[in-house]
């Protein structure tokens, strides 16, 4: 198939391109900086330079390449997680603006599929694990509500495609290279230098994915029935059991500790909530039928 993918150098957009070329797929990847469009054509793309805020630049392409599928990972996420609050504002706007421009283009020009990244993290489970029928946590404090609202705002972008086959991928957190969360990462960074610590109880879940099992999934999404996948691992693991056995796999000392009270003083209502009511979510419909196969976490039972 002809595959445009939006977001190709990025932390997925790399394990993504080899997964395509290996399926045999022939694969334009959409980066802007130059850097990032030597390494997708070393990955064995087609480098397309643009910028996705630029809507005429997007549709020129759109109409040049005239792909079958386009492949949605636009991100402006920071290099820190604890970056966030202030590059989230240029985050949402690339994925509902520059990402809105490459919908309609993908709409206008007749593409068969589009397939979103979306979030498996911010998902309201209840009490349980979210399912693909389960809200985003709209409501809830900070960048984690923020970024909950957008990921909606996709999602209803997504079921609007019409005539264009929508898929919408909710991944779990990235690990792997190039991540946050690695034992060069920015989030192993921080433990080694005492800058993270453990709430409360740590009762929230988390639901990570490898960005290779991710990039697996997605190569399936390609032929897969239309609609909502929860691309997450077979681990949903609480943030007291994890946190603490990260620490001991990148050999970093035990994070320090704070009660909820504490905390809250310290370091507000969303590092509390991050770290006390998040859910993880359910994977079996992505098992079944995009045959993902996730590796166990690196860093459990080290
Ligand atoms: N599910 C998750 O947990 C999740 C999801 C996404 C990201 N993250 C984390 O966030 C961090 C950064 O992620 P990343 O490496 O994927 O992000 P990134 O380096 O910011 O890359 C995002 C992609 O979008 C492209 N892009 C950005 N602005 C663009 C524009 N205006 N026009 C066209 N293309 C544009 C980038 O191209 P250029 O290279 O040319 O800038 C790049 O290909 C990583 O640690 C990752 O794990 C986590």
């Amino acid at each position: 198939m002809k595959v445009l993918v939006a977001g190709a150098s990025g932390a997925l957009g790399r394990p993504l391109i080899r997964r395509l070329r290996d399926a045999g797929h022939e694969v334009w990847g959409l980066a802007h900086r130059p850097d990032s469009l030597k390494t997708i054509e070393r990955l064995g793309a087609h480098p397309l330079k643009g910028d996705a805020l630029n809507r005429d630049n997007i549709f020129e392409i759109v109409e040049r390449i005239r792909p079958e599928v386009v492949i949605d990972q636009l991100t402006s996420l920071p290099a820190s997680p604890f970056d966030l609050p202030k590059s989230l504002p240029a985050d949402c706007r690339l994925r509902l603006e520059g990402g809105g421009n490459l919908f309609e283009a993908a709409r206008t020009f007749k593409v068969q599929r589009y397939v979103q990244q979306l979030s498996g993290f911010y998902l309201d489970g209840e009490d349980g694990l979210a399912t693909e029928a389960s809200p985003l946590r709209i409501n809830a404090p900070g960048t984690i509500g923020e970024s909950a609202r957008m990921y909606t705002a996709l999602e209803k972008r997504g079921s609007s495609a019409q005539e264009m086959e929508g898929v919408g991928l909710r991944y779990g957190f990235f690990y792997g290279p190039g991540t946050w969360y690695w034992p060069d990462g920015a989030f192993s960074r921080h433990l080694f230098k005492g800058e993270v610590s453990l709430i409360g109880k740590g009762s929230s879940t988390f639901s990570f994915i490898h960005v290779d099992d991710a990039a697996q999934a997605t190569v399936a999404a390609l032929t897969a029935p239309a609609g909502l996948y929860n691309v997450v691992d077979s681990q949903p693991t609480k943030m007291s059991e994890w946190l603490p056995a990260y620490a001991r796999w990148i050999g970093s000392d035990a994070p320090p500790r704070f009660d909820e009270q504490e905390a809250f003083h310290l370091l507000g209502k969303e590092s509390v909530y991050f770290q006390t009511r998040l859910t993880g979510a359910c994977n079996r419909k992505a098992l079944q039928i995009l045959g993902l196969s996730p590796q166990r976490l690196a860093w459990l039972g080290v």
